[in-house]
C-alpha cells in the first residue's frame, strides 16, 4: 500500500453500512456450504454483464430478485464485491482475471475503510477517475476521498420525530440541521412500522438539501418539473404540511407511476400528476410560487454511490445535458409567479452543468434576480443564491443547487 499523505481536509466517513460485510475471501463462514465461491461468480457475471446500457445497478437489481435461495449476507457480499470493483478499478491490474480483480478491489475497500492514510492524494487523483473529469470539474483530493469510502444510507425524518425514531430503529446519526438520520443497521427499513407510519423516508441528505432551498409554504401552488418518482414532491408536500398544490410532471410515465405509488403509501395528496416532455408547452396554465426544475445531470454527485458511472459517463454526456438543462429552465421560467421562486438543481459537479447553465440562464432572464438561500449543511455561512454540496461536506451525495426570484 502507498505511503501514508492524508489530506488535511478529508474527515473519514461516519458510517459504514453494517450489512455489508468486511473481506468476502471464500472462507467466511457464514456463506452457505454448498458452494462458498457463489457470491463471487455472482459478482463475475453482474460486472461482465454491466456496460453503459446496462449499467451495473440495474443488472444487480435483476440477478438478486433472480437468484433463488440468496441470502439477505451473500447479497450484501455482491453487491459490495460489483461496487468495490467499479470503485477501485483504477487501481486493479488489468492482466489479472476478472474474479481476482474483485478480490483485489475488496482488498483496497477494507484497507481504505481501515487505514485510509495509506493512499496517497497523488494516487487518487491519478487512479479514481477518468481522466476527462480534470478539465471539467475542480477535483479535490477530498472529493475523491469521500467517494472511494462506502456510502451511508439516509432518512429523511418527520419534523420533531428524530430522537423517537434514532432510539427505536438504532445504529442512526444526526444531521440535525436537515432532519435526517444516517442509518447503519441492518433492517429492511421498507418493512419497519415506523416506514408505514410516515415517520421518515430513504432519502439521500444532499437530495434533502434541495426542497430545504426550496422552502415550500402551506398554501402555495409549486411544480415539481422533473419529479421522477416523486422523492422532491414527497419532501415539498411535508413542507406544505399538505396544503397548497403541487403539479408533479416528468417525461417519463412510468417513473410517475411509481410517484403515485409513494404519494399513497406516504398519504400526500396535495398534488396533480402530469406527463411533460419538457417543450415549450406545458402541462398547466397555473402560475407558481414556486418552481423546482431537478433537471436530469450526468450524476458526478452520485459517483460514490454508483460508480460504475465513472466509467460509462463522456463529456459529450455532459455538453448535451448542460444543453437541455438550459432548455427546460427556460420553458418552465415563463410559469412562475411575480416574486416567485425558481429553484434549479443537479446532483452533478461539472461547471458545464451548474454555475454555467445558472450564468446562461442569468443573462438571457433579466427579470430574474438571484435569490440568496442559506446553505443547508453550513449555516453560519453568508446567504447565496448557489449552493455547490458536494460529498465530503454532505455526508452523502454532490449537489449543486440555485434560486432565482422573479422581479414583481
Ligand atoms: C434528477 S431526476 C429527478 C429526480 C426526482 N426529482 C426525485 O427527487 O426523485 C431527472 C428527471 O428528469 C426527467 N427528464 C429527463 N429529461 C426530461 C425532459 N426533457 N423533460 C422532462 N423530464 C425529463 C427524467 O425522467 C428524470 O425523472
Amino acid at each position: 500500500m502507498p505511503e501514508s499523505r492524508l489530506s488535511p481536509t478529508y474527515r473519514p466517513p461516519r458510517h459504514r453500512r453494517s450489512d455489508a460485510t468486511d473481506l468476502p475471501d471464500g472462507e467466511d463462514p457464514s456463506l452457505p456450504a454448498r458452494d462458498p465461491q457463489r457470491w463471487l461468480k455472482l459478482a463475475t457475471a453482474i460486472v461482465e454483464q454491466s456496460s453503459r446500457e446496462n449499467p451495473a445497478d440495474g443488472v444487480l437489481r435483476q440477478h438478486l430478485r433472480n437468484a433463488g435461495g440468496l441470502s439477505k449476507e451473500e447479497a450484501a457480499q455482491v453487491s459490495q464485491a460489483v461496487f468495490g470493483y467499479f470503485r477501485w478499478l483504477g487501481w486493479l491490474d488489468a492482466s489479472l482475471r476478472l474474479d481476482s480483480k474483485i478480490r483485489a478491489a475488496l482488498e483496497l475497500t477494507a484497507e481504505f475503510a481501515m487505514n485510509p492514510q495509506t493512499f496517497r492524494d497523488a494516487d487518487l487523483l491519478a487512479r479514481t477517475l477518468p481522466t476527462w473529469v480534470i478539465d471539467l470539474v475542480p477535483v479535490t483530493a477530498a472529493w475523491l476521498r469521500a467517494i472511494q469510502a462506502e456510502p451511508t444510507l439516509w432518512l429523511r425524518v418527520k419534523p420533531g420525530r428524530a430522537k423517537a425514531l434514532a432510539q427505536v430503529l438504532g445504529y442512526t446519526s444526526a444531521c440535525p440541521l436537515l432532519d435526517a438520520l444516517s442509518y447503519a443497521g441492518a433492517d429492511d427499513l421498507f418493512r419497519r412500522p415506523e416506514f408505514h407510519a410516515g415517520d421518515f423516508e430513504i432519502q439521500d441528505v444532499a437530495s434533502q438539501a434541495v426542497s430545504i432551498v426550496c422552502a415550500a409554504k402551506p398554501g402555495e401552488t409549486w411544480w415539481d418539473a422533473c419529479a421522477g418518482e416523486g422523492g422532491k414532491t414527497l419532501h415539498l408536500s411535508a413542507q406544505m404540511q399538505g396544503k397548497g398544490m403541487i403539479w408533479a410532471s416528468d417525461r417519463a410515465e412510468w417513473r410517475l407511476k411509481k410517484l403515485k405509488q409513494r404519494t399513497a403509501r406516504a398519504k400526500c395528496f396535495n398534488y396533480r400528476a402530469a406527463l411533460w416532455n419538457g417543450g415549450a408547452k406545458l402541462p398547466t396554465k397555473t402560475r407558481f410560487d414556486g418552481v423546482l426544475l431537478d433537471a436530469p445531470c450526468t450524476g458526478l454527485g452520485t459517483w460514490q454511490r454508483n460508480p460504475h458511472a465513472r466509467w460509462t459517463t463522456t463529456p459529450d454526456d455532459v455538453r448535451e445535458l448542460a444543453a437541455v438543462q438550459t432548455q427546460l429552465l427556460n420553458h418552465v421560467s415563463p410559469s412562475i409567479k411575480p416574486g416567485g421562486k425558481l429553484i434549479y438543481s443537479v446532483c452533478t459537479l461539472t461547471r458545464a452543468e451548474t454555475e454555467e447553465v445558472a450564468a446562461a440562464f442569468q443573462a438571457a432572464h433579466p427579470e430574474f434576480t438571484p435569490l440568496p438561500t442559506a446553505d443547508p449543511f453550513q449555516s453560519h455561512k453568508p446567504h447565496q443564491p448557489q449552493h455547490c454540496l458536494w460529498p465530503q461536506v454532505t455526508g452523502g451525495g454532490g449537489m449543486f443547487i440555485a434560486g432565482w426570484k422573479r422581479a414583481l
